[in-house]
């Protein structure tokens, strides 16, 4: 109980310790086993403003805070874009759209271990597999990837942003053309890949809506795919969830965390956790090799020689987007720590133990609670205010995300 009372006295509650946070802290910490957790050693008097960003090294590692700033976005490109976003029109069949795997209640993913696209049924977790399977890898979230890219110090480079969990693409306007030319997710077999480009501005241009709205947002007369990709990226920049309560912390609310949630971001760091995940996504866009079990139908990654190296997810949103990883091989955070609790040999006969991150291998063990409190501070890096709209109708008339 020593260091419980050590957690809470120490300055982070600077002249705000009251006898109610400390019962707090006790009959929180009781549950806590054996684990000892080191006395907080920073306080909100670390942070430093770095231009948009709040930033606190800790242990040599950089945390940081979103941007407040929103990018900057033209109205009509955004709004043309969520159409789009939920147009099963952009799909060989007019089945599926963007939408389809990308669902707010899933915080932009789809809830699936790896997502399914043509011959699908239904919505999120509950959409059945069809002829084609499912597609190689998780869905990833669409939020915040307006920031993809961002380091600790909120730089970042949006035509040079890395997408994909191999980071195979960069820039949200060259990824939007990926899964509308993918056979699996979006095409079909109806449509060859030379002619899924021509099908599908043939369809937008004989659409008066759209032509209106294209001349409007773009002035131009007839819609090209590249202007599809650019309304698909502008909207998709809309999407942030810039505001956890990680965020508030860093932004200087000192309410915003607990005794408890400050004692797992230290565990955080000092478990390696932050060799990797840092800076505002926590992520540091590069790629690492895990060694994780693979799942039936998997491919290697494009880059990385074959040898299943991913780059280093955002951790934002995780209570929404379960399962986790690249193949959504773990279905709970819990999971997630059991992996990470003295990862020794890689589990992957594709990948020789040698071969994997320095990094990873200095993880320590996660029993005796330290795991519990980092998986409390993941889930300060939750943020529910973002945008959920989901359009009433799309210009086809087709049903906005499909089915
Ligand atoms: C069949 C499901 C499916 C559909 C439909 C789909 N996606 Fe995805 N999306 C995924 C999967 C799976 C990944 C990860 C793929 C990979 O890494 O190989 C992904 C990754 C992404 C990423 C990368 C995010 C990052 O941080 O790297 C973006 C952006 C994205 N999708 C946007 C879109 C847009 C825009 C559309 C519509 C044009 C779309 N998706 C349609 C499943 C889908
Ligand atoms: C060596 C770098 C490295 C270290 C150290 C590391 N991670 Fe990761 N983390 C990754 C990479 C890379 C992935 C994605 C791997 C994949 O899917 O193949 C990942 C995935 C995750 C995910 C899944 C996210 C999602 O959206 O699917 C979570 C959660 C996570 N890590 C938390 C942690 C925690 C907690 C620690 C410390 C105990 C930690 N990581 C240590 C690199 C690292």
């Amino acid at each position: 109980m020593k260091s419980t009372l050590e957690i809470t006295g120490k300055s982070i509650y600077r002249g705000q310790l009251s006898l109610v946070s400390i019962a707090a802290a006790i009959t929180i910490l009781t549950g806590c086993e054996n684990f000892n957790a080191a006395p907080v050693e920073f306080s909100q008097q670390d942070i430093v403003t770095v231009g948009d960003v709040e930033t606190i090294e800790l242990h040599g590692r950089v945390l940081s805070s979103l941007p407040v700033t929103l990018p900057e976005v033209d109205p009509d490109q955004a709004e043309l874009g969520r159409l789009l976003f939920w147009e099963p029109i952009l799909s060989g069949d007019k089945n599926i759209a963007c939408g389809t795997c990308h669902l707010p209640e899933h915080g932009y993913t789809d809830g699936q271990s790896r997502s399914i696209g043509v011959g699908g049924v239904g919505r999120g977790v509950n959409r059945t597999v069809g002829h084609t399977g499912r597609v190689p890898r998780n869905a990833q979230s669409v939020l915040n990837t307006a920031w993809n890219g961002i380091t600790g110090l909120g730089l970042f480079d949006p035509a040079t942003a890395p997408m994909f969990w191999d980071s195979r693409e960069s820039s949200l306007e060259k990824q939007a053309i990926q899964p509308i030319e993918s056979l699996q997710e979006m095409r079909g077999e109806s449509i060859a890949t030379e002619g899924i480009h021509i099908e599908i501005e043939r369809r937008l241009n004989n659409n008066s809506v759209y032509r209106e709205a294209f001349a409007t947002a773009f002035g131009i007369g007839t819609i090209a795919m590249k202007d599809v990709a650019q309304a698909l990226s502008v909207f998709q920049r809309t999407l942030i969830a810039n505001n956890s309560r990680f965020d508030q912390w860093m932004r200087g609310d000192a309410t915003a965390m607990t005794a408890r949630e400050l004692s797992g971001m230290q565990e955080f760091v000092i478990a390696g956790c932050a060799d990797c995940h840092s800076g505002p996504l926590f992520s540091d866009f590069t790629l690492h090799v895990l060694g994780l079990p693979e799942g039936t139908g998997l491919e290697a990654p494009d880059q990385g020689d074959g040898n299943f190296a991913f780059r280093t997810p955002g951790l934002r949103q995780l209570s929404l987007t379960a399962p986790y990883f690249h193949a959504g091989q773990f279905a709970s955070l819990d999971d997630v720590i059991e992996f990470y609790d003295e990862p020794r040999k890689s589990q992957n006969p594709n990948v020789p133990s040698a071969m994997l991150d320095e990094e990873l291998l200095e993880v320590p063990e996660m029993d005796g609670g330290r795991g519990n409190l980092i998986v409390d501070f993941l889930k300060t890096l939750d943020d529910d205010s973002f945008d959920r709209t989901i359009p009433s109708e799309v210009p086809s008339g087709l049903t906005p995300g499909g089915d």
